[in-house]
């Protein structure tokens, strides 16, 4: 794996949007003693009640814990999940730049769980209505214009329909910010963490931050790693990519990008919840680009962070002081 060569000192991103499918994960943890009489289906006495940011806004959970400053865009509706949303990314530091529609639903997914063991998961969940994307595609055109990178946090519910337009408004951004600086203001990094077998609506994005069943959805399987590595080069050809980042769960993760590749391997001691980890990655590739590191210089750094929250128990953080300890 590349050594880390990013300081503590020179991790100082530009403020950070972050654009998608916002969710509200609650836990349900109880104890099953007995089987309804009602159906053969046990039933679970409810001890307490947990309740996470989940899908685009852990995302900005992430980058927040690690002291940089987000801001995030997502569909709620007017109920009382999207007032725990809101109350939990005001907690965590986020800018709540979250779009409330009554007619809307907030997406919610409830674990229910007894002794570690999940019995249940119920989502409730509604797409974005055609207002919102628009309202959408203005805050970000408001909200864009001193960001250093923009994640694109895709969990095909539908808040990054029409995502061709966030690309383009973040481009737009960079061509004039280089207009008006003669410093020539770095461009913004377009990051996006995928879904669906189309990604053609990605295009022009800087980087795109798959796991391997992603992946395979879109490039089929691979026989083996140099024919990865073409259908790969096809991929980023076709999108006009800077890079792909292929996140590999416990065989780490592997960049291709112009120069060719990088592998780093898996960097966690002990695994105790894997879920989320993607969400840490694409959080520190975003700080580490905003904060002027190149792609190669970043992906040590979030393998790093995301060994470190694999090995804690729930959709986890990681602080400064545990990545650059
Ligand atoms: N079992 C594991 N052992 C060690 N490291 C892991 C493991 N699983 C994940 N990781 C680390 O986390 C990174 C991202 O994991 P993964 O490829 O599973 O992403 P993901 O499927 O998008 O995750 P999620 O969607 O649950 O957030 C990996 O590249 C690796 O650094
Ligand atoms: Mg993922």
């Amino acid at each position: 794996m590349g050594p880390i060569s990013i300081s503590e000192q020179s991790f100082v991103p530009q403020p950070i949007l972050v654009v998608g499918d916002v969710m509200l994960d609650r836990y349900w943890f109880g104890e099953v003693e007995r089987i309804s009489p009602e159906a053969p289906v046990p039933i679970l006495k409810i001890d307490h009640i947990e309740e996470r940011l989940g899908g685009a806004a852990n995302v900005a959970r992430n980058i927040t814990a690690l002291g940089g400053s987000c801001r995030l865009v997502g569909a709620l509706g007017e109920d009382e999940a999207a007032t725990s949303i809101r109350s939990l990314a005001s907690r965590a530091g986020i800018s709540d730049l979250m779009l409330s529609d009554r007619r809307q639903k907030t997406i919610v997914k409830i674990r229910m769980v007894a002794r570690q063991q999940q019995l249940l998961r119920a989502d409730f969940e509604a797409r974005p209505q055609d207002h919102l994307i628009e309202q959408r595609n203005a805050q970000v055109a408001g909200h864009l214009f001193d960001c250093g990178a923009i994640v694109l946090s895709d969990y095909g519910k539908g808040m990054l329909s029409q995502v061709q337009t966030l690309i383009s408004l973040a481009k737009q951004r960079s061509a004039q910010a280089k207009q008006r600086s003669a410093l020539a203001d770095r461009a913004a990094a377009i990051l996006v963490d995928p879904k669906g077998d189309d990604w053609r609506a990605y295009q022009g994005a800087s980087v795109i931050t798959p796991n391997r069943s992603e992946l395979r959805a879109v490039i089929g399987r691979w026989a083996d790693d140099a024919d990865l590595e073409s259908r790969v080069r096809v991929l980023i050809d076709e999108l006009e990519l800077e890079a792909l980042l292929l996140t590999r769960s416990e065989e780490g993760m592997s960049l291709f990008d112009r120069q060719g590749r990088m592998d780093v391997r898996a960097d966690a001691r002990e695994v105790y919840d894997v879920s989320g980890a993607g969400d840490t990655v694409i959080a520190v590739m975003a700080m580490a680009l905003a904060s002027g590191h190149s792609l190669r210089q970043a992906v040590p750094l979030a393998n790093k962070a995301a060994g470190i929250v694999v090995a804690k128990l729930g959709t986890a953080v990681c602080t400064p002081q545990e990545l650059f300890a």
